[in-house]
């Protein structure tokens, strides 16, 4: 009988996402009448159908692939020239980043390439991490998969990681860890709280990683979604960042790909790591290598559709309905704070961070509100310890549900 990985027993059940779906079927099955069905602002996925232009590019590469003279089988793993070209010039280069075309790696998620960074690092527990609380909680648990933890303490905290508390207390402005650690998880604009990080803020980071050697694994999904111009989109934008930061990004959010699947991993050349004799080896080496060989490229019509995102219309049109959803974090913000509860975020950032109103448990919260409005939402401790006393609500729906969950909560809620 094969032996298995243990660390996987040190995880909580079930990832955070299945277990609310889990809830939330068993609350249906128990009460099938809830009137005008329950409204999922839980996690955070598109509602809004696929821009035009997309849409147009997926219908001419699929005819494309229906002759023989424009067939196309296996493309190069790290995705095709056009579209590596075209993230490198707009993402970066027109940004006055310094970012190649063949440091960008295109892949089916971030989700996936945050876990899988993890294989191009030492195994065990080598390297010390440091990670936000609360956080995007694939960070933990790929580290808890990867044995680079200890086991999960009373606290939910796993001994061996470094957590850096975000809360109200601090502005949700992680501090420096009072550690030296080998790498950083860094999400901005922040899932779950919404927040996001001045310049000076991110430049400490970028400063400390140099300081110390570390690496720093910079989330950047909801970029999109900022909209003061003087806030950082990229960590390449701080002097310095390409020498120590790996930036993930992705269409999920940007322009509604959760189902479609594409994203992409910067990893500049100059960002290197230790090897076992204490030489610098390039983290583009090794990233390539495994990308090569475990991954066989995103399809070519899904390609197609990223790359029309970068054309004039699709800008345009990919802009309009991110500013439909922010206008939906809008009138959660308006709405909650009417109720007289405490929000955060929402303005940079497609979530709405709230401290649950009477001092409830995240997960008492997440009850209440499903029972009496029928409305799902995500319970802070779900993201960590720190996150025990707050609620996410996602901006992804219809707009008719959004004001309709909020007239719920005006209406039925009981606080
Ligand atoms: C979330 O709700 O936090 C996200 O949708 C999860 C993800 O992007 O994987």
């Amino acid at each position: 009988m094969p032996r298995i990985n243990d660390h996987y027993l040190k995880l909580q059940a079930g990832y955070l996402f299945p277990e609310i779906g889990r809830r939330v079927k068993a609350f249906a099955a128990a009460n099938p009448q809830t009137s005008g069905g329950i409204i999922k602002l839980g996690i955070g996925d598109v509602t809004e159908p696929l821009a035009p232009v997309v849409v147009e590019a997926m219908h001419l590469a699929i005819d494309e692939l229906s002759k023989r003279e424009t067939f196309r089988g296996y493309c190069d793993e790290q995705g095709y020239d056009f579209l590596r070209h075209a993230i490198a010039e707009h993402d970066f280069r027109a940004r006055g980043c310094d970012i190649a075309d063949d440091e960008v790696f295109v892949s089916d998620g971030s989700k996936c390439d945050t876990g899988n960074i993890l294989d191009i690092l030492a195994p065990g527990r080598e390297n010390v991490i440091a990670l936000t609380d609360p956080v995007y909680p694939v960070y933990v648990d790929t580290n808890v998969m990867g044995g680079h933890t200890g086991p999960r303490k009373d606290s939910g905290e796993y001994e061996g990681l470094v957590y850096l508390p975000m809360t109200a207390e601090n502005q949700f402005c992680p501090p420096l860890p009072a550690r030296k650690v080998d790498v950083i998880y860094l999400c901005f604009p922040n899932n779950p709280t919404g927040a996001v990080l001045p310049r000076e803020e991110l430049a400490k980071w970028v400063d400390y990683a140099r300081a110390n050697d570390a690496l720093i694994l910079f989330d950047a999904a909801y970029c999109a979604f900022i909209t003061d111009p003087a806030l950082s989109r990229s960590i390449y934008e701080l002097p310095g960042a390409r020498d120590v930061a790996i930036e993930f990004r992705s269409f999920s959010k940007t322009a509604g790909f959760t189902g479609t699947r594409c994203a992409y991993t910067v990893v500049p050349k100059s960002v290197t790591g230790l090897n076992a004799s204490g030489e610098k080896v390039q983290l583009h080496k090794l990233w390539n290598r495994r990308h090569t060989t475990k991954f066989n490229g995103v399809a070519y019509v899904v390609q197609r559709a990223a790359e029309a995102v970068y054309s004039s219309e699709g800008q345009k049109q990919v802009q309009a309905t991110i500013d439909f959803y922010m206008e939906n974090a809008r009138i959660i913000r308006q709405s909650l704070t009417a109720l007289g509860m405490k929000v955060f975020g929402g303005e940079h950032a497609p979530y709405v961070w709230l401290q649950t109103p009477a001092g409830l448990k995240s997960w008492a919260f997440f009850d209440k509100l499903l029972n009496e409005c029928h409305v799902v939402g995500t319970p802070g401790s779900g993201f960590g310890a720190s996150g025990e006393g707050y609620f996410r609500i996602s901006a992804f729906n219809s707009r008719a549900n959004v004001e309709e969950a909020m007239q719920r909560m005006r209406d039925r809620l009981k606080i």
